[in-house]
């Protein structure tokens, strides 16, 4: 009996905005891009909300799970870039998907840890029998938070989203096989944004922050989940930068072929990122049923952690 992954959806928008572009705007390169974080392009919601791209992920979440809407009994929305200061962009979410007003639906801020945090706050409601089935969204509209005039965050973020429909299973054994997630508040003026503002980050810290808890938290949910890294078939990270990617594998000895990696074309969506690889790597064939998958992610907060799934 346990919880089980039943449905992934993304949607992404379809306004690309290269290096080149970027090169229009600020005074950066391709080159200082590509080196210092292996992004190329990210995606650009113009005319979409953060509502509207969540909504459309969730949709095909719900598709593919081959539920009817009347069956989600909440709703996990994690996100940094909300559509208003409240209510929760979860409530507009439920409102435009028409679910019952049983399905209870929240907002987290646990910036690009958030889809990890939003899994695990499903499956304590389903492991505790209050909740049947649980839709976790990750959806950022980052672009509407960026400020576009400073050149050492703008190159780095997009827009998309992701989601899952995450169901107790009477029958199945649980698809989630540890999770260790961290908050060091302390931290939180590293990476922060001001009220009503824009985003601002000490990038250099929030680098080696991101390497250590990352790493740490990635061998404790190894550990906790009975393994050891040689058994990890498949590591999707928060895709923040390829060189956090890179720092991390090699100090988990995981080879890189294990790792999925589409920073390059994304940016980092902070929490859409870990669904948005998931839901690729699936279709890709490369995350297949069976597979003993580590999940890890750092963001804002300092929030972090890693989870080991088997789906
Ligand atoms: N184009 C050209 N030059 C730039 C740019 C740019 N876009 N941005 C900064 N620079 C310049 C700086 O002004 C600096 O110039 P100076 O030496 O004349 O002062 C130089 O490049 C080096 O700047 P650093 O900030 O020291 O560069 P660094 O190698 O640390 O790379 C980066 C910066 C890419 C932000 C890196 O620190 C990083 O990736 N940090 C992690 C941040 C992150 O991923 N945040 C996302 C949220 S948290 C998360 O998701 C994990």
């Amino acid at each position: 009996m346990g919880t089980k992954i039943v449905g992934l959806g993304v949607y992404l928008p379809e306004k690309v905005l290269t290096n080149f572009d970027l090169e229009k705007m600020v005074d950066t390169s391709d080159e200082w891009i590509t080196t210092r974080t292996g992004i190329k392009e990210r995606r650009i919601a113009e005319n979409e909300t953060v509502v509207d791209l969540a909504v459309k992920a969730a949709e095909e979440a719900i598709s593919n799970a081959g539920i009817e809407k009347t069956e989600v009994d909440a709703v996990v929305l994690a996100t940094l870039s909300p559509q208003l200061g409240f209510p929760a962009t979860a409530c507009l979410v439920q409102e435009r998907l028409g679910l019952p007003h049983s399905a209870m639906s929240f907002d987290i801020s646990a910036a690009c840890s958030g889809f990890l945090y939003g899994l695990d706050i499903a499956d304590a409601y389903l492991k505790s029998k209050k909740k049947k089935t649980v839709l976790v969204i990750g959806a950022e509209k980052l672009s509407s938070i960026i400020d576009w005039k400073d050149r050492s965050t703008c190159v780095l973020f997009g827009d998309g989203a992701g989601a899952a429909v995450v169901r107790y299973e009477e029958n199945d054994e649980s698809d989630i096989l540890s999770s260790k997630l961290y908050t060091k508040g302390e931290a939180w003026n590293i990476l922060y944004r001001e009220p009503c503002g824009y985003l601002k980050m000490e990038g250099r810290k929030v680098f080696k922050e991101a390497v250590s808890g990352m790493t740490k938290s990635s061998l404790e949910a190894i550990e906790e989940a009975g393994l050891r890294p040689e058994d990890i078939d498949l590591v999707i990270p928060h895709q923040a930068n390829f060189r956090i990617i890179k720092a991390l594998a090699e100090k988990l000895g995981i080879p890189l072929e294990k790792v999925y990696v589409n920073v390059n074309r994304y940016g980092n969506t902070s929490a859409a990122s870990i669904p948005i690889a998931m839901y690729e790597a699936y279709r890709k064939g490369k995350l297949k049923r069976g597979m003993n998958v580590l999940l890890t992610a750092m963001g804002g907060g300092l929030t972090w952690g890693s989870m080991v799934v088997r789906f």
